[in-house]
C-alpha cells in the first residue's frame, strides 16, 4: 500500500478531527501518501481529494464537527456514482480508504469494497452510540455531556416555576443517549425506541411524583420513541395531566457540536492510529473498535447486521426505582 485516503460521511460526531489527525500522521508516519476526501462519498464523486501532510491536520484535534466536512450522498448508492468514485481513486492511484461514520457509511463502504477490490478500514462515529463491536463510537461520550449540561440547565428552571419539561433527545433508532442521559440527570421517566411505553404508566408516575412533593419534572423522549416525539407526548399527557404548567426542549443539533472530550479525543486518536495499523497488515473491510479497554476488529459486515444497541437492564430498573 502506498496511497491511503480518509473521509469523513454522515453525521458529524466530536472527535472525527481527533482520528483524521491520527489516521494522517500514522500513515505518513509509516512511508505512506495520505490524502482526504471532503464531503465524503460525495467528494470522492467530485474528484474532491487532495494531498495532506503532517500539517494539514495541525490544530484540529480540540475542534467538534469535521475539518473534511461530511455529507448524506445518495449519488453513492448508484451503480454509476460508486464507477465514478472509484475513477477518481484510481486517478489518484489511491489503493486504499478509512471512513469514519456510522452504519449508512459502513453500508456504503460494504458494496463499494466488494465490487472494486478496494481495501477499506472503517471507524465507527456518531453519535448514536449503535454500532456492533464497539463499545463507544466516536462522538457519543461528548454528546451525551452535551445533553447533561443542557438538561441539568433546564432542570434550574423547571424546579424555580415547578414545572414539567418533554426533553427530546437525538439517537435515530437508539435509546442510549436517552437512557444514559436520563440516570445522569435523574429524569423522572424515559421514553425508548426500544421499549412500548403505557401513557397509564407515565401518568401515574408523575401523579405520584406530584403527590410526594415534587415541584419539579423531567422527561426524557428519544427522538426514536415509536408513539410520538416530545410534542406529542406532552400534548397526550397534558389532556389528562395538569398538576404542572408542561414545557417541551427539542435539544437537536447542538448535541452534535461542540470541542469533544478527553474520551473522544483518545478514542479518535487510537482508532485513526488503528486503522491505518490494519491496513498496513493486509487487512480489508473491518471495523476498529473499542471493547473493554482494547482495540479489536469486527467485520463491517457483523458490524451492520448486528448493530442494535442493547439497553442494559440494570438502567432500566433504575429509571424506576431511582425516581420515585
Ligand atoms: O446519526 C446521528 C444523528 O444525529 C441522529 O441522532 C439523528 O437522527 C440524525 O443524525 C440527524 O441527521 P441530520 O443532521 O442529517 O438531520
Amino acid at each position: 500500500i502506498k496511497n491511503i485516503a480518509v473521509l469523513t460521511s454522515g453525521g458529524d460526531a466530536p472527535g472525527m478531527n481527533a482520528c483524521i489527525r491520527a489516521v494522517v500522521r500514522t500513515g505518513i508516519y509509516n512511508g505512506i501518501n495520505m490524502f482526504g476526501v471532503l464531503q465524503g462519498y460525495q467528494g470522492l464523486i467530485n474528484n474532491n481529494i487532495s494531498h495532506m501532510d503532517a500539517r494539514s491536520v495541525s490544530n484540529i484535534i480540540h475542534l467538534g464537527g469535521t475539518v473534511l466536512k461530511t455529507a448524506r450522498c445518495l449519488e453513492f448508492k448508484t451503480d454509476e456514482g460508486m464507477e465514478l468514485a472509484y475513477k477518481n481513486l484510481q486517478a489518484h492511484d489511491i489503493d486504499a480508504l478509512v471512513v469514519i461514520g456510522g452504519d449508512g457509511t459502513f453500508t456504503g463502504a460494504k458494496r463499494f469494497g466488494e465490487k472494486f477490490g478496494i481495501r477499506i478500514i472503517g471507524v465507527p462515529g456518531t453519535i448514536d452510540n449503535d454500532l456492533y463491536g464497539s463499545d463507544f463510537t466516536l462522538g457519543y461520550d461528548t454528546a451525551i455531556n452535551t445533553v447533561i449540561e443542557a438538561v441539568d440547565k433546564i432542570r434550574d428552571t423547571a424546579d424555580s416555576h415547578d414545572r414539567l419539561f418533554f426533553i427530546e433527545v437525538m439517537g435515530r433508532d437508539s435509546g442510549c443517549i436517552a437512557l444514559r442521559s436520563a440516570i445522569s440527570c435523574g429524569a423522572e421517566a424515559v421514553l425508548l425506541p426500544e421499549k412500548e411505553t403505557s401513557l397509564n404508566e407515565l401518568i401515574t408516575k408523575l401523579e405520584t411524583g406530584a403527590s410526594t412533593k415534587k415541584s419539579s419534572s423531567i422527561v426524557i423522549v428519544s427522538e426514536g420513541h415509536k408513539d410520538g416525539g416530545a410534542y406529542e407526548v406532552a400534548k397526550k399527557v397534558k389532556e389528562r395531566f395538569n398538576h404542572y404548567d408542561t414545557k417541551v426542549t427539542i435539544l437537536g443539533h447542538l448535541q452534535r457540536g461542540g470541542s469533544p472530550s478527553s474520551f473522544d479525543r483518545i478514542l479518535g486518536s487510537r482508532l485513526g492510529f488503528a486503522a491505518i495499523n490494519e491496513l498496513l497488515k493486509g487487512n480489508t473491510m473491518l471495523m476498529v473498535g473499542l471493547r473493554g479497554n482494547d482495540v479489536k476488529t469486527t467485520s463491517i459486515e457483523e458490524a451492520l447486521t448486528k448493530h442494535t444497541f442493547k439497553l442494559e437492564s440494570d438502567l432500566l430498573e433504575m429509571t424506576k426505582v431511582l425516581s420515585i
